[in-house]
């Protein structure tokens, strides 16, 4: 998933095989979180799955174990926090696709869900995913299982809403379909992108970070902030760069749609060069944590240079 890291030093070594780990165990606890596909109803079932399971870069699970490592969250919690994460992207990813929203064909390498499926299937396996998500962390065995408090556990089913509903990532979506054939400030674009996507990501951040504490959450939210941010703007780039095979979904898209993006506010060198002002701003606001936050400087660069 990540790119080939063998032939270059220790550091990315090590990075690579962290990142390995992570998406493993993503995919593990996620295959046991979701409902088999022998199971009634199962079609929705192998239809959640197949959306699921198996596919992405799982860069959202990947900053929630980070946040986790650097405040010491216990496992259990990270790996709660990181599938519901993972679920959440998935039900959005399963509705952008769908011909009433970017209509698109292909994701991850595969038939689109309404595609391999149907309009309706998909239409409820982004339901099913969503409160998925909200049942995983809300779990009574999560609490009796750990040193949450019901406080905390409280305020993982909060921050996951709010980043989820019309002042996050629904209602960033709304002003993207909103926006098509608009030219938008880039005050408006920045509100859009970090309603649709960067929500998503500050709340993976802050969910992993659960038991940080006051000082540390003060450095990890402008992380955030600017990560969550770079991430959209990168993948905007990548839509104009990088072609269908190498991104698993169709390249040219947002031009095709007529959809306002960095590229066509800025221009491709500028969103380039925003994207990189992003990641520094987000690097700087890390210093305060030292070394903990090593993983998280390294994610950074990942989501900024990615080539998918
Ligand atoms: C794509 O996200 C959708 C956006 C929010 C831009 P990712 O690029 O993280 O998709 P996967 O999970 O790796 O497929
Ligand atoms: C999708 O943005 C954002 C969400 C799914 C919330 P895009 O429409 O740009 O994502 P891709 O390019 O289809 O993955
Ligand atoms: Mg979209
Ligand atoms: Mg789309
Ligand atoms: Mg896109």
């Amino acid at each position: 998933m990540i790119p080939n890291l063998s032939r270059v030093g220790k550091t990315e070594q090590d990075f690579a095989a962290w990142v390995a780990a992570q998406q493993q165990r993503t995919e593990q606890r996620l295959e046991q979180l979701l409902p088999p596909s022998h199971v009634q109803p199962t079609t929705l079932h192998s239809a959640m799955r197949y959306s699921a399971l198996d596919g992405g870069k799982r860069i959202r699970a990947l900053l929630c174990y980070a946040a986790a490592e650097l405040s010491a969250c216990e496992p259990q919690i990270a790996d709660a926090a990181a599938c519901a994460v993972e679920l959440i992207h998935a039900n959005s990813l399963v509705h952008d696709d769908m011909p009433c929203m970017d209509d698109d064909d292909m994701r991850r390498g595969k038939p689109s869900c309404h595609k391999q499926y149907d309009e309706a299937t998909a239409l409820l396996v982004g339901d099913a995913l969503q409160t998925l998500a909200f049942e995983v962390i809300s779990a009574p065995q999560l609490y009796a299982h750990s040193q949450l408090t019901a406080y905390q556990q409280m305020r993982l089913v909060h921050i996951l809403a709010q980043a989820t509903g019309s002042t996050g990532m629904a209602g960033g979506q709304g002003i993207d379909l909103a926006s098509i054939g608009k030219t938008l400030s880039l005050a408006e674009l920045v509100t859009m992108h970090q309603m649709k996507t960067g929500a998503l990501i500050q709340a993976s951040i802050l969910l992993g970070a659960i038991s940080a504490s006051d000082a540390e959450l003060l450095a990890i939210r402008d992380f955030a902030r600017n990560i969550g941010l770079a991430f959209q703007v990168v993948d905007d780039i990548l839509d104009v760069e990088a072609d269908s095979l190498t991104l698993g979904k169709t390249a040219g898209k947002d031009a095709d749609s007529n959809k306002p993006t960095y590229v066509t506010i800025l221009g491709l060198p500028a969103a380039k060069q925003h994207a990189l002002a992003l990641y520094q701003q987000a690097i700087t606001a890390l210093a305060p944590l030292g070394d903990k936050a090593q993983r998280l400087r390294e994610l950074a660069g990942y989501i900024s240079q990615r080539s998918f």
